[in-house]
């Protein structure tokens, strides 16, 4: 029963792009299980958060990376992209963040199917 449980809740591992292809403060948009996915790097790291702002629908794929933030392109929300938190308004609710690994130059990124 607890197997069962454990299965639901794992998520898988997709493999986008080589860790290269993502310049730093570069913004990359991805479609992973049927979920448009935005990948940045900011400081060397890569995040992955949900690619729609929660204030109109905003693509934040097209957004800039500003001091480990992603702001909005249509009214200049911005998120934490660690934690997926406002930190601009006019947002008020998060963004989800999704797991990212690298694994010998390759980027991973957890998506739920
Ligand atoms: S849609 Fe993103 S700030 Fe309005």
């Amino acid at each position: 029963m607890i197997d069962w449980m454990v299965t639901e809740m794992v998520e898988e591992y997709t493999k986008i792009c080589a860790e290269a292809d993502i310049s730093e403060g570069e913004v990359r948009t991805f479609d992973i299980n049927g979920r448009p996915i935005a990948v940045a790097k900011y400081e060397g790291n890569i995040y992955a958060v949900d690619d729609i702002c929660t204030h109109d629908g905003g693509d934040l794929g097209e957004g800039d990376v500003i001091k480990g933030q992603i702001q909005c392109p249509r009214h200049g929300a911005r998120f934490d992209l660690k934690t997926g938190e406002v930190t601009r308004m006019p947002a008020v609710f998060a963004i989800e963040t999704h797991e990212v690994k690298i694994v010998a130059g390759e980027v991973y990124v957890a998506v739920p199917a």
